[in-house]
């Protein structure tokens, strides 16, 4: 028996959860699950991630302490879990006794071992707000292509990464204020002490040989080793949501220090509660194993820095890393106005069944950190087809008959051709386990599909519904239910990971439970079943029509048609959830729904008819039309747009209506003043549509 500690990535307590998050997370409770059924002793926990400055800003921006934020948080996602199945032995939270203590524990270890590096770094320092920004809080002009209004650590439109003090004009999003340099000391994880230890690490020295991880995976990180390590910085400076380091006045643990410490922590709760051994796991002796989930924009964190500060601590490295991708939603990023971005509560309130998701995932899972596409017509007709038309079905075309003919009794035996059927199911059945435990459920699905057609389709050609009405033929009958519902059970079994709450009402249908995969390959021979009761209910897809709409929904007034961040943009708003968010497999740019606003603030902007009098590219800019616009009562105004890349033939516009936010303050640029902003609606690039008015308005009318 294999002792595992299983995790998954950490969701920031700054929102809700929504599908994207639920990839990763479901993939682990399958696995989980099928490593229970296997006969290891399973430990399965997670936490919330709650520190950090997006946090603490989205609390502030909310009128809440950070404590009674996250908690608020912590709530949501525990439903969402819940009614999702999660098989959770134990969900806590990274702002805990156990985490602040176990953060403290290993820095101390690894400051003593000397790891830790102290030095004064220059930093970019809102006056307004008093305090350092990160990097995503501050935006400017790039300085390699000129585009306006990207962010402190990259441009978007050229990909260009660089400082946020090499930003041209550079602005705080929070305050609008020019930010200023500021010298300020801070702490540094040296990780390049740490690179003969991670070169053992993928080269399984810690794993009697066993890959730590998927060789696409490897070979990224291998990589970044090979081009050398840098300090890692793990300090903040106050104000700041978190942990404070010992002995350093006015100085926090990064969120990226103390979120894979959560891991621990989660894990030191389940082990106070119920005696369970912390170092039997943790030590470095330890012959537990533990295996991190995460999705693939995360491997750095896990792949390099954790294990580094394990070891550094005097603790066990990680048994596996499993990596999965991102998920797309009908073919394209996951996106607000398409009513893609779909919260798991959403979905919920929807009335699909949370085990449709599972399933439908698990159709799409492999060991590699491949992308998830979700198409909701497909995702439709897979459930309606496997799990209503196959599975189900095998069931409610023969338990009526075991019932009205033999009061429930399957017969004692197989007659020849049953036999051969049960033989070959069993084939197919041979080496799920094998399957499970390398993530591929993709090909577990695969095969349940291949054994659950053999079952129908042996049904279809014994038509039971005829041998019921020929006395003579009631062996025959009775031959039929039992091969039908064993089978049932045999890939109820199999099926029991994916869909833990259908299979279990499967279970108590058949009278049956199903102790583990080896179980199930027991035939109910001389078995009396219970009664049927319609398990499934078919994806009706105007539950999906009614989701997609409540997606919309749920958008704030930050997201139609002003979201489009053009070139005078001061606004950038929503700054929390502008920061990468949780991110297993979702979209990282999209925002949360935005705040709601009174009528007050709305009634703040002066959003106004203009008329397009000149439109023109900007030579030295690929992103940005110039625009001359007839504004009425409010003269003549110019104003840059980064809206290039959906209007290639910019003088058609000349002629037609826009609107425009006529108040926002004039910005200086390269190419000179923009004196409002243009709205547009779209998820920027080409997919961008300048918003117009009916026939009759007038330049420099109000638009409320
Ligand atoms: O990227 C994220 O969403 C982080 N909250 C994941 C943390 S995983 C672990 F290290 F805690
Ligand atoms: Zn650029």
């Amino acid at each position: 028996m294999r002792r595992l500690l299983v995790t998954h990535a950490l969701p920031y307590a700054n929102g809700p959860l929504h599908l994207g998050h639920m990839l990763g997370y479901i993939q682990t409770d399958i696995w989980a699950r099928a490593q229970r059924m296997l006969g290891n002793e399973v430990h399965f926990v997670a936490a919330d991630d709650a520190h950090g400055t997006p946090i603490m800003l989205a609390a502030e921006k909310a009128g809440k302490t950070p404590e009674a934020f996250i908690a608020e948080i912590r709530q949501g996602h525990e439903a969402d879990f819940t009614d999702f199945h999660f098989s959770y032995d134990q969900y806590h939270t990274t702002h805990s006794p156990e985490n602040r203590e176990l953060a403290e524990l290993i820095y101390g270890r690894l400051r003593d071992r000397g790891l830790i590096a102290k030095r004064s770094i220059q930093q970019l320092y809102d006056p307004e707000k008093q305090m350092f920004l990160p990097d995503r809080y501050i935006k400017g002009t790039c300085p390699k292509c000129g585009t306006p209004d990207q962010y402190g650590d990259n441009c978007e439109h050229c990909g260009a990464t660089y400082a946020p003090t090499d930003l041209i004009e550079p602005r705080s999003v929070m305050s609008g204020a020019t930010p200023v340099l500021r010298d300020s000391e801070h702490y540094f994880f040296e990780l390049g002490k740490s690179e003969q230890l991670l070169r053992d690490w993928f080269a399984g020295k810690y794993t009697a040989g066993q890959p730590v991880m998927h060789a696409s995976v490897a070979a990224k990180l291998k990589e970044w080793l090979d081009g050398g390590l840098k300090d890692w910085d793990i300090s903040r400076d106050a104000p700041y949501f978190g942990f404070p380091i010992p002995d350093a006045p006015g100085k926090f643990f990064y969120v990226w220090l103390d979120a894979p410490i959560g891991y621990l922590a989660s894990f030191k709760a389940l082990c106070d509660r119920t005696g369970l051994e912390f170092d039997d796991f943790l030590g470095t002796d330890s012959t537990a194993e533990m295996h991190h989930f995460i999705g693939k924009d995360i491997i750095n964190f896990h792949g390099l820095f954790w294990p580094a500060v394990l070891h550094g601590a005097d603790m066990r490295v990680p048994t596996a890393l499993h990596v999965n991708g991102y998920l797309t939603v009908n073919g394209a990023k996951m996106s607000k106005s398409r009513g893609t971005f779909i919260q798991a509560r959403t979905y919920l309130d929807a009335g699909i069944n949370p085990e449709f998701l599972r399933y439908y995932f698990a159709t799409m899972l492999s060991a590699a950190p491949v992308d998830v596409d979700l198409d909701l017509k497909a995702f439709e007709e897979r459930i309606n087809s496997h799990l209503v038309g196959k599975w189900v079905n095998i069931a409610s075309r023969t338990a009526g008959f075991a019932h009205r003919h033999f009061n429930g009794k399957l017969a004692g035996h197989f007659d020849a051709a049953e036999a051969g059927l049960w033989q070959d199911l069993l084939g197919h059945y041979e080496g799920i386990e094998q399957l499970y435990a390398d993530g591929d459920f993709s090909e577990v699905t695969r095969r349940f599909v291949l054994m659950a057609d053999a079952v129908n389709a042996y049904i279809a050609a014994k038509a039971p519904w005829q041998l019921a009405k020929d006395p003579a033929r009631e062996d025959g009958l009775q031959q039929v239910c039992t091969l039908a519902l064993s089978a049932f059970r045999l890939l109820s079994g199999l099926l029991k990971p994916i869909l833990p709450a259908s299979v279990a009402s499967a279970e108590q249908f058949l009278a049956a439970p199903i102790a583990d995969f080896d179980d199930a390959r027991r035939e109910l021979f001389g078995h009396v079943v219970g009664e049927f009761k319609p398990l499934l209910v078919r994806v009706d897809p105007k539950r999906i029509a009614a989701m997609i709409e409540a997606s919309k929904e749920s958008l704030g007034s930050d997201h139609g048609a002003a979201a489009t961040a053009t070139a005078a943009d001061t606004k950038v708003a929503t700054s929390a959830d502008k920061v990468p968010v949780s991110a297993p497999a979702s979209t990282h740019d999209a925002t949360g729904p935005a705040a709601e606003i009174s009528i007050d603030d709305f009634a703040a902007l002066d959003l106004r008819i203009g008329k397009v009098l000149v439109c023109e590219a900007v030579e030295g800019s690929t992103k940005l039309l110039r625009f001359e616009l007839d504004a009425g009562v409010l003269g003549k105004r110019q104003i840059f747009s980064g809206i290039r890349a959906a209007y290639s033939e910019p003088a058609r516009l000349v002629g037609r209506n826009v609107v425009f936010i006529a108040n926002l303050a004039a910005r200086k640029m390269r190419f000179g003043v923009s004196e409002g902003m243009i709205l547009s609606a779209g998820s920027g690039g080409a997919d961008l549509y300048l918003l117009d008015a009916d026939q009759g308005a007038q330049p420099g009318a109000t638009v409320r």
